[in-house]
C-alpha cells in the first residue's frame, strides 16, 4: 500500500467514495466523494502530539473494541497516507463549545476545521472493482452465545489479540479476567455452508484461518489445550495440507461436529456441549475461551455498485465474472474487472492473483489507446425510430440513449454495445438492425431450413454461449440427439424475435424451441430476464390464436450441459410425433389469416 500511495501514475483516493459512475469502456467519469478529514494529509507527519491531548476517548474499530482511541487517531498503524484524521462528529470541536486542544498541539498547523467535502470526477478508461467483504455477525446464532458471554470470540477478535501489534502486544488473554486461557475451543463454518445460517457457500478462509491460529497458539504456550470443532476440513491450497497434518501432530484435537449450546460456568469458564459425529455420542467440553470462525460476506455496499456500473450479481451476493473459466476476472461489462473478494470469498494468494490478472487485462485493454470493438452491434435505422424508448429500457448495457420527449431517433453507444440485440427483438417498429445477427439473415435461416419437410423438423434457436456450446459438447461427448434438430444460433436468446417464431410456425414447424443460458447466468447480464418474457408474451398470443402453446419451447441449457441438450431433444422429439399435419396446416390458416 506504501508503494502505491507513493506512485506517481497512481491516484489514490482515501476516505472517499465512488458515488456515480457514467460512460463506457475507455470513457469512464467516475464521481468520487472526497470526506473532509480535517488534516492536512501532505503536512501532517503522525507525530502524535494531537491524540496526547484529545479528550476525547471512543473504542478503536480496528481493534473490534478491545482497545480505545480518540477522535482524532489513525485507523491503523499500516494507514496510507501516514496522516491523523478526525471523527468530525466525535470531536469536541465541532460542538459549541469549542475544545481545539488538537490545533494547539500542533506545531505545523495541520488541523483544519473548515474542510469540506468535495466531489471530484475522475475519467478512467476502465474499472477494477475491489470492494473486499465483510464478515457474518454472530450474534443471530443464539446457541454460540456471541455477545452473551465475554469469553466468546469472533476469529476477528482473536486475529487482534494474538497479533502482536494488537491491544495485548500478541498476549492471548481472557477478556474476563485478562488471564491466559488455558484451553481454547474454534467453531468452524460459522455464517458459511448454511442457508440459514449466514451462506450456503463455503467461506474458503476459515479452515486454513483456524490451523494457522492454532499453530500460533502451541508456539505461544505450548502446554495450551485446543480443541477444533467442524464439518470437515477444507485444506486445499498449496501446502495446506502440511499445515493441517502439523496442526494435529502438534496436540490439536480435531473434532467433527458443531456445538450445539454452549453454556457458562460461574467462573466465566465455557461449557460446550456437541455431537461428535465421528463417534455418535454426545460430549460436553470444558473450555476456557471460544473462538468463532466467521464465514464471508460481500461487502455493504456491493448492491449499489452493482446498479451504478450496471453489472451482475451470484445468487449469494457476490459479483458475477462474465465466464467462470475463460473470463474470470472480467466482469460482463466491458471495461470493469474483479479482484479480491468482490468476486467471491478467497485467501490472500488468491486475491493477489486475481488483482494481478485484473490489471494485465486492464492494460491489454487500454496500451493502445484505442479500443477494438466487435462488430456484432446494434444500429438504428433513424426514419424508421419513433423515440419509444423501448430499446434503451432493455439494453442491459444503457448503450442506448433516446430522448423519448424530444422524439429524436435512438442512438446506439458502439463501443458499449455488446451484441446481444435484445433491442432489435424488442423494437416494435424494426428500427434496429443488428449487424450480423439481422432479421433478413435470421429470416433466410428459418426458411432454409424448414424448406423440405417441415414437419418432420424441430426449429431450435440456440445462444451462442450456453446452448449453442452445449450443443457441440453432445456432439464431442458423442451423445445422440434426434437428427431432425435444426439449430440457429443467435449470440444470446434475447436476440429471438416474435416475428422469428410466427416465421417458424407459418413455414410449418411443428414445434420450435427457444434456448439460452440459465437465469443469471446470461452472458449479456440480464437479456435472457426479456426472453422469458417475450415467450410468455407469445403464449398467451399462442393460445388466443387457437394455436397449442406447447409448441413453443423454453430451455436454459448451460455450455457444459451436453447431457441435458441431447435430454430435452429427445424430449421435444416426442413431442414433435404427437403434433399432426392437420395442427400445423390449421396453424398456417391462422397465421396467414
Ligand atoms: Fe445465453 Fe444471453 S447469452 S441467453
Amino acid at each position: 500500500m506504501t508503494d502505491v500511495g507513493r506512485h506517481p501514475r497512481i491516484t489514490l483516493y482515501t476516505l472517499s467514495e465512488v458515488v456515480d459512475v457514467k460512460g463506457y469502456v475507455g470513457n469512464f467519469d467516475v464521481s468520487i466523494l472526497k470526506k473532509a478529514r480535517y488534516v492536512d494529509e501532505k503536512e501532517c507527519t503522525a507525530c502524535g502530539e494531537c491524540v496526547k491531548v484529545c479528550p476525547v476517548v471512543r473504542s478503536d474499530e480496528f481493534n473490534l473494541g478491545l482497545s480505545s482511541r480518540r477522535a482524532i487517531f489513525t485507523p491503523f498503524p499500516q494507514a496510507v497516507p501516514s496522516a491523523y484524521v478526525i471523527n468530525v462528529n466525535e470531536c469536541l470541536g465541532h460542538n459549541p463549545v469549542v475544545c481545539a486542544k488538537c490545533i494547539e498541539a500542533c506545531d505545523k498547523d495541520c488541523i483544519d476545521f473548515h474542510m469540506s467535502d468535495k466531489e471530484v470526477v475522475e475519467k478512467v478508461g476502465s474499472i477494477v472493482v475491489a470492494t473486499g467483504l465483510e464478515v457474518y455477525d454472530p450474534t443471530e446464532l443464539e446457541e454460540y452465545a456471541y455477545t452473551r458471554f465475554e469469553n466468546v470470540l469472533t476469529s476477528l477478535e482473536f486475529e487482534r489479540l494474538i497479533n502482536a501489534g494488537g491491544p495485548t502486544r500478541g498476549e492471548v488473554l481472557r477478556p474476563t479476567d485478562r488471564r491466559r486461557p488455558r484451553s481454547v475451543g474454534f467453531v468452524q463454518c460459522v455464517g458459511s455452508r448454511s442457508a440459514r445460517r449466514g451462506g450456503s457457500y463455503c467461506s474458503n478462509v476459515c479452515c486454513m484461518n483456524t490451523v494457522k491460529s492454532t499453530l500460533m497458539l502451541k508456539e505461544h504456550y505450548p502446554d495450551i489445550d485446543i480443541k477444533v470443532f467442524y464439518i470437515d476440513i477444507r485444506a486445499f491450497g498449496k501446502g495446506f495440507e502440511d499445515l493441517y497434518t502439523r496442526s494435529r501432530r502438534s496436540g490439536v484435537n480435531y473434532l467433527r461436529g458443531l456445538p450445539g449450546t454452549v453454556e457458562e460456568n460461574a467462573d466465566k469458564s465455557l461449557k460446550v456441549f456437541v455431537e461428535n459425529t465421528a463417534t455418535g455420542k454426545l460430549e460436553t467440553h470444558h473450555l476456557d475461551m471460544l473462538v468463532l470462525a466467521l464465514g464471508i460476506k460481500p461487502a455493504s455496499g456491493t448492491q449499489r455498485l452493482q446498479e451504478m456500473l450496471g453489472l451482475q450479481l451470484t445468487p449469494d451476493g457476490f459479483f458475477l465474472e462474465a465466464h467462470p473459466k475463460m473470463q474470470p476476472v472480467d466482469a460482463a461489462t466491458r471495461g470493469i474487472f474483479y479482484a479480491g473478494c468482490a468476486e467471491g470469498p478467497k485467501d490472500i494468494k488468491e486475491s493477489v492473483t486475481q488483482a494481478s490478472a485484473a490489471a494485465g487485462r486492464a492494460i491489454r485493454l487500454m496500451h493502445k489507446g484505442e479500443i477494438t470493438t466487435e462488430p456484432i452491434t446494434s444500429m438504428v435505422v433513424a426514419e424508421q425510430c419513433k423515440s419509444c424508448g423501448k430499446c434503451a429500457e432493455v439494453c442491459p448495457y444503457n448503450a442506448i440513449s433516446v430522448d423519448v420527449k424530444r422524439k429524436t431517433p435512438a442512438v446506439v453507444n458502439t463501443a458499449a454495445c455488446a451484441g446481444c440485440g435484445t433491442c432489435a427483438a424488442e423494437c416494435p417498429f424494426s428500427a434496429i438492425i443488428m449487424n450480423h445477427f439481422t432479421d433478413q439473415q435470421i429470416l433466410s435461416q428459418v426458411h432454409a431450413l424448414l424448406e423440405e419437410d417441415p414437419e418432420q423438423k424441430i426449429l431450435a434457436f440456440a445462444c451462442n454461449w450456453c446452448s449453442y456450446a452445449g450443443a457441440d459438447y453432445a456432439g464431442v461427448s458423442r451423445l445422440q440427439y434426434p437428427p431432425n434438430v435444426r439449430l440457429i444460433r443467435t449470440m444470446c436468446s434475447g436476440r429471438v424475435d416474435e416475428k422469428f417464431v410466427w416465421e417458424g410456425f407459418l413455414s410449418g414447424a411443428p414445434v420450435i424451441l427457444v434456448s439460452g443460458c440459465h437465469i443469471g447466468d446470461c452472458h449479456y447480464i440480464d437479456a435472457n430476464h426479456w426472453t422469458e418474457k417475450r415467450i410468455k408474451k407469445i403464449h398467451k398470443k399462442m393460445t388466443k390464436l387457437g394455436i397449442r402453446p406447447e409448441r413453443l419451447h423454453l430451455e436454459w441449457i448451460s455450455a457444459a450441459e451436453g447431457v441435458r441438450f441431447a435430454a430435452v431433444m429427445q424430449r421435444i422429439e416426442s413431442f414433435r410425433q404427437g403434433v399432426t399435419p392437420e395442427e400445423i396446416a390449421e396453424t398456417i390458416e391462422i397465421l396467414k389469416g
